[in-house]
């Protein structure tokens, strides 16, 4: 019953999308747990582009069953745009199964989403407005809407009524906005997304474990990352789900004891988009050239991600978490012409040296990061597919990662393509 799961180590965008669709070679099935629209995956085949928000990373195989788990939150208008661009690209999606106890997210979610942020002012959290938060508290609160609500119209409607009736006070009383009229939505959602999703709608948690019976590989492709992890994460400055290893188990309908490989994706250095503390970040023209290079804007809102050095304090708070088997990495391209690189080993806090991640976060922001410095490799790796590939520079700078992590790193990215990469064995 061999199931893995990808798992993001940092703040998001690691390249999770691009190991996912590796990844997905030798699998059957791939499964998002969590999180929704908010994700942004990117893969690149044949120089071909194709960004992911939604259907899981595994999609452009045709021996793929791609599934959205329970856990996720779905936008069917999103999901609906989505598949119709995957099919004018010649992608088959007609074996994806979207589970019916996904929660809905509809039009009052991002609008919520976006009016929470403006109240918070300055201390807002930078979210992707995609009413990520506002759907999974409505799903805490018992007033959420399912996919499989959408196959009985009544019971739809219904659950609408007791939906809106709850943000339309919200929405007039706390926002002073206009009431959404729950008929017109819900003839909305009815007219325009029963139709193409109802196909679609299944029992993913049956699915999932008939394979597992029956000795197939499932890979569960997290979205978000560790440290957006409502429990876990820089909270507030986090996501609403639990993108960690174990939110998988939650997300699908998977015990424990079915998983035996979680790999985790980290970035060569960090990224993080929106706010919240950082300890390695930088505002020099390292961290510019790690934008730059690394073309650092959001692949979903197109904001600028905060740079800063690889922190292996918390990649290796981030192993315990996700009881991680193994790491790979991606982006160290992005590095090759520079003149030093630096890992994070320890913190500095408060004048003594720290090198577990502290649970108090006051100490996190006041944590100067401790780094050890390397000569760069000033080498173009974008080709190399081998260890033997690499200049000594840039592998024993994976060695000094890798005894830090504390885990094998058994996968490098050299590039976006999805041929670009090694096996990597220290
Ligand atoms: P995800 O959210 O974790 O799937 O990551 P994103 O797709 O949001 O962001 C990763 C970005 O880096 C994408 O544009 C990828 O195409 C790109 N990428 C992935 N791996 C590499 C790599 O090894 N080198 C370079 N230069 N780009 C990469
Ligand atoms: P992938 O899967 C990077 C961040 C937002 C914000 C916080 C909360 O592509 O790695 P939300 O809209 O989830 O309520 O926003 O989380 N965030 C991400 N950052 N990559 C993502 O997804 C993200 N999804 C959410 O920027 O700081
Ligand atoms: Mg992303």
């Amino acid at each position: 019953m061999p199931a893995t799961i990808v798992v993001g180590t940092q703040w998001g965008d690691e390249g999770k999308g691009k190991f996912t669709d590796l990844l997905a070679k030798e699998m059957s099935m791939v499964v998002r747990y969590q999180g929704g629209h908010n994700a942004g995956h990117t893969l690149v085949v044949d120089g071909e582009k194709f960004k992911l928000q939604l259907v899981p990373s595994g999609v452009l195989y045709d021996h793929i069953t791609p599934v959205i788990g329970n856990g996720v939150v779905v936008d069917p208008f999103v999901l609906l745009t989505e598949m119709d661009m995957l099919r004018q690209r010649g992608i088959n999606v007609e074996k994806m199964v979207v589970s019916g106890n996904a929660h809905l997210i509809l039009p009052y979610h991002q609008q919520l989403d976006a009016l929470h942020e403006r109240h918070l002012g300055k201390a807002k959290l930078g979210t992707t407005k995609r009413g990520i938060g506002p759907a999974y508290a409505d799903k805490a609160m018992r007033l959420g809407i399912r996919v499989q609500d959408l196959l009985d119209e009544e019971i739809f409607r219904e659950k609408l009524q007791t939906s809106l009736g709850h943000a339309n006070k919200v929405l007039t009383k706390v926002f002073n906005r206009l009431p959404i009229d729950p008929d017109q939505l819900a003839d909305k959602v009815m007219s325009e997304c029963l139709e193409g999703l109802a196909p679609y709608i299944g029992d993913s948690v049956n699915i999932i474990h008939e394979a597992l019976e029956g000795g197939q590989h499932v890979l569960f492709e997290g979205a978000q990352a560790t440290f957006l992890d409502l429990d876990h994460g820089t909270y507030p400055f986090v996501t609403s789900s639990n993108p960690t290893a174990g939110g998988a188990c939650a997300g699908a309908g998977v015990g424990p004891r079915h998983i035996d490989r979680i790999v985790g994706v980290a970035k060569a250095y960090v990224t993080r988009v929106g706010a919240g503390p950082f300890p390695t970040e930088l505002f020099d023209d390292y961290g510019d050239k790690m934008v730059d290079i690394g073309r650092e804007f959001g692949t979903n809102t197109g904001r600028r991600r905060r740079p800063g050095w690889v922190d292996a304090v918390m990649l290796r708070h981030a192993v315990r978490l996700n009881s991680l088997t193994e790491m790979a990495i991606t982006k160290l391209d992005v590095m090759d012409t520079f003149d030093t690189v630096k890992i994070c080993v320890a913190y500095e806090i408060d004048g003594k040296r720290v090198e577990t991640l502290p649970y108090h976060q006051s100490e996190v922001h006041r944590a100067k990061p401790i780094y050890e410095e390397f000569p760069g490799w000033k080498t173009d790796l974008t080709a190399a597919t081998e260890p033997g590939h690499l200049p000594e520079a840039a592998a024993s700078y994976l060695r000094r990662l890798e005894a830090q992590i504390g885990v094998p790193i058994t996968l490098v990215s050299t590039g976006p393509g999805r041929s670009q990469f090694l096996h990597w064995d220290s």
